[in-house]
């Protein structure tokens, strides 16, 4: 049975954590959704880790429907988010509509979209007409020429406040899940308490209602070295679905991420 946004609430409620991969192609799919990982998110690095991007911007809404379809046919339980890329977000609540549409259609159960209090009202649409949103705050790596590179956000008390009020902003406006990267770890668990929808983590707190990371950085093909947020499951498992199952241990019995991988 595929999971749906109903049951992906109720893990959060009743404190069940989810596991959650980035995932670009048929044959992956088949094997995260085969070790039970929860959700597969078809993420916009693909950009940098398919097609050798030194960002996500590049990336292209075509390509984001390919690489959804294609991670579509090959999953059975596993939910589908899929990434908004750069360019198809930032623009009227209604064009967004349009584009998030091109990604149901190829099969996402729900559209993650970068950005803080400024994306309120284009989450709001696309809420109220039947697309649930996961919104996408902290180091958001399509805004990287903003922040000056791939860099941790947060700790300057007036931004943290900021990240605090965007997460309250994008729930009231109907995010149905609110996705924190790259902030210190006090201010993730702030914004965690403060929320009633599901939080996912990455390079945030375990304290997260569940946390993502990069397929690749996973299983041994990330950048050397890793960003401090990942963890090379290939030097502690054979095989992939040995690898990814063991980060869904980990992720369920509490143990990832540990300080380490926090700021
Ligand atoms: O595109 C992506 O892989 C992401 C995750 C890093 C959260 O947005």
């Amino acid at each position: 049975m595929r999971i749906t946004l109903p049951d992906l609430l109720r893990m959060h409620a009743e404190h069940t954590p989810i596991v959650m991969l980035t995932c670009y192609d048929a044959s992956f799919a088949r094997a995260l959704d085969g070790a039970g990982i929860d959700v597969l998110l078809v993420g916009d690095s693909l950009g940098m880790v398919v097609q050798g991007h030194d960002s996500p911007n590049p990336v292209t809404i075509g390509d984001m429907a390919y690489h959804t379809q294609a991670v579509a046919r090959g999953v059975r339980r596993s939910f589908i988010l899929a990434d908004m890329p750069f360019g198809t977000s930032q623009i009227s609540p209604e064009d967004t509509f349009r584009h998030a549409v091109t990604l149901v259609q190829a099969g996402a159960q729900a559209v993650k979209i970068e950005g803080g209090s400024e994306m309120a009202r284009t989450v709001e649409f696309l809420a109220r007409r039947g697309i649930p949103v996961c919104a996408h705050i902290g180091m958001t790596p399509q805004s990287h020429h903003q922040f000056g590179g791939f860099r941790v956000q947060g700790r300057d008390p007036v931004v943290a406040q900021g990240l605090l009020q965007s997460a309250r902003d994008l729930e009231s406006a109907g995010a149905a899940v609110i996705l924190m990267e790259c902030i210190p770890r006090l201010l993730a668990e702030e914004i965690h308490a403060a929320l009633r929808v599901p939080t996912i983590g990455i390079g945030a707190s375990p304290a997260c209602s569940g946390q993502v990371l990069v397929l690749y950085d996973v299983i041994g093909l990330g950048p050397s070295p890793l960003p401090r947020l990942a963890k090379d499951y290939s030097t502690v498992a054979g095989g992939i679905g040995a690898m990814v199952s063991r980060f869904a241990e980990e992720v369920r019995n509490r143990s990832f991420p540990t300080a380490e991988h926090c700021y």
